[in-house]
């Protein structure tokens, strides 16, 4: 008799539940017969694109009957220039989410402990789930890590340790000196992954300087993307920076085409386009400011953000209210997967955009 084949699958993937993006604007509009809605639901960069990005991107498109650079030359060049980091520190992903998911094929398996915030970024428990290894996760204390708890909880059967900073869902951040510490004490056989999906977002006053720890050669692995604020999350594109032999690994791993022709050459534009991510900043803060101004006049409690999106706790079902907001033509992404039932995670949009999405608020909670 055939065996099903759940059965057949790796015995980790039968507690694997498939990832929940945001609802694209197109389905909602379709689902509630709505024109017009906003999408605050993925930390994209309302502003789109940079202009210089797309132009490089057209120019890109007449040569995709070309296998890309593999290897991502001009890419890895400009990065190393604009990190002053060298060029065999980068690896480039299909997104930084797929560099996480590398690092676990490379490190984890049954056995082998990995350690990270039991509310940070989904995908981490996912990674741990896929390779079998043992989840760690410690509680986030006042929504933000608590580095002195996941100190504590390291054992010299921890092969990974994740840390988003800002944090998803919460949009907080630890203090850039504390992490410092925390990354210089780590144990040698650990490998670090720091998570900066939001860095270009944080006031540079709260950034850390972690790559002073990767020019030391120590094992951590620093992911950024150009998802978030230079607009290219449809593209696909993140890049790792950490240890050449570390790099060496991802490369071993990684597909041998892994980022498309058309990503690497909007990429390397955006990089470039200084102006560009500075007015996304400057939005970003103006929004965050009016957010939470408006929420806080509503009587709503955020939780401070030094990224692209706040955690508002509405005091009511956040699934409800997230329908109730549908029907408004507003997505946002309601977190009681992360064990915040009542709270929403909103992302900074336009000021148009923040606009509505304060009076559908008002409305969905007086209804
Ligand atoms: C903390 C964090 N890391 C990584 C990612 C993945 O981003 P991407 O794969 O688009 O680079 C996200 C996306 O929302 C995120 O919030």
């Amino acid at each position: 008799m055939t065996r099903p084949l759940e059965d057949l699958a790796s015995p980790h993937l039968s507690g694997l539940i498939p990832y929940t993006p945001g609802k694209p604007i197109e389905e909602v509009e379709r689902e509630f017969g709505i024109a017009h809605s906003v999408k605050l639901a993925s930390n994209e960069n309302p502003l789109g694109p940079s202009p210089r990005a797309l132009e490089a991107a057209a120019v890109a498109l007449s040569g995709v009957h070309r296998y890309p650079d593999g290897g991502g030359y001009i890419l890895r060049q400009a990065l190393s220039r604009h990190w002053d980091v060298p060029p065999d520190c980068f690896v480039l992903g299909n997104g930084s989410n797929e560099l996480l998911t590398l690092v676990g094929r490379i490190f984890l398996g049954p056995g082998d402990e990995v350690l990270y915030a039991r509310q940070a970024f989904v995908v981490y428990d996912m990674v741990a789930q896929m390779t079998g290894a043992t989840k760690v996760a410690v509680p986030l204390k006042n929504f933000t890590h608590d580095l002195d708890g996941m100190r504590a909880a390291l054992t010299p059967k921890t092969k990974l340790v994740f840390l988003a900073n800002p944090n998803n869902p919460t949009g907080t951040c630890v203090d850039p000196r504390a992490l410092e510490t925390f990354l210089a004490a780590a144990p040698p056989d650990a490998v670090v992954v720091l998570d900066e999906a939001y860095y270009e977002y944080m006031p540079p006053d709260i950034r850390p300087q972690a790559l002073r720890f990767v020019r030391q050669e120590r094992r951590l692995l620093v992911l950024r993307t150009f998802s978030k604020i230079y607009g290219l999350a449809g593209l696909r594109i993140g890049y790792g920076i950490g240890p050449a032999p570390l790099v060496a690994l991802l490369n071993r791993v990684r597909d041998p085409f892994n980022v498309n022709s058309i990503a690497q050459a909007a990429a390397a534009a955006a990089l470039g386009d200084t102006e560009h991510v500075q007015a996304s900043r400057a939005a970003n803060d103006a929004g965050r400011k009016f957010l939470t101004e408006q929420f806080r006049a509503m009587g709503l409690t955020g939780v401070p953000s030094a990224a692209n999106f706040l955690l508002l706790d509405v005091g009511r079902p956040g699934g409800e209210v997230t329908e109730a907001l549908l029907r408004r033509g507003v997505i946002v992404r309601p977190v009681r997967g992360y064990g915040f039932p009542t709270h929403l995670r909103i992302t900074i949009g336009t000021a148009a955009e923040n606009e509505k999405c304060v009076a559908a608020l008002k409305a969905a909670l007086k209804a």
